[in-house]
């Protein structure tokens, strides 16, 4: 089942996220996290890093997991999720850089890539909380509408949608590539625990679709009904159809 927190904006989202993600790493110091990128969990990372600085949080014992990362992009190029991970949180806490992982999109191999990606999720012992956005089309990580709920680790191709909405963050649509690597939803949903965030009307659809929709490829994020410990962060934009 999914639990619900709603939220007057996306001020209260951010930090009710990194609230509950401090609470983690503070019961568990080498907790393992699995981030995501994209306009939504940029005000959490900016709570925790405020928590890092004045409230003595440390992530020097934390792993991460990367959700997804675009093929093509060098880690260094400046839309790639590896620059993002290290502008809006890696650079400003105490991680070690060993323990970070963030799939790699110009791997040769890209098969090898994903399946070694899965191996080190494992060895690591597993997610213990998993922080998610969502697409407008209900995607989680980069498993865009039809993708399995068995899916793992793969390489995917990025519905045209996807494509639009994130080409604001390139100079033009062309630029944006086309394919990307991405946990699958049965890797996401391995994670011990859930939390999706959400803020915006834009969100609404999606998040009335994955709450109270039928369970249905054809909205992934729906696949989080079966979770058992899934919290979805709101503001009440993105709550305003439930
Ligand atoms: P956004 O993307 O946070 O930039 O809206 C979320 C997603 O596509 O998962």
């Amino acid at each position: 089942m999914i639990r619900v927190l709603i939220v007057k904006d996306y001020e209260e989202v951010s930090r009710e996220a990194a609230l509950r993600i401090a609470e983690i790493i503070r019961s568990k110091p080498d907790a393992v996290l699995g981030l995501a990128t994209g306009s939504t969990p940029i005000g959490c990372y900016r709570e925790l890093i405020r928590m890092h600085k004045m409230e003595g949080l440390s992530f020097s014992k934390v792993s991460t997991f990367n959700l997804d990362e675009y093929v093509g992009l060098a880690p260094d190029h400046p839309q790639s999720y590896h620059y993002y991970m290290f502008q809006n949180l890696f650079n400003h806490v105490d991680i070690k850089v060993e323990n970070i992982h963030i799939p790699n999109g110009v791997a040769e191999d890209l098969d090898e890539e994903c399946l070694n990606y899965e191996e080190s999720i494992k060895r690591a012992g597993g997610i213990d909380l998993q922080l998610l956005g969502i697409g407008r089309n209900g995607h989680i990580g980069f498993n865009e509408p039809g993708s399995s709920f068995e899916s793992r680790t793969r390489v995917v191709k990025l519905s045209e949608q996807t494509r639009m909405d994130n080409a604001r963050f390139f100079k033009s649509l062309d630029e944006v590539p086309t394919h990307a690597i991405t946990m699958g939803i049965a890797t996401i949903m391995e994670a011990k625990r859930i939390i999706l965030l959400a803020s915006g009307e834009a969100k609404a659809e999606a998040i009335s679709k994955a709450i109270k929709g039928p369970k249905t490829v054809m909205v992934p994020a729906s696949a989080l009904q079966d979770h058992e410990d899934c919290l979805f962060i709101v503001d009440r934009k993105a709550a305003s159809l439930l």
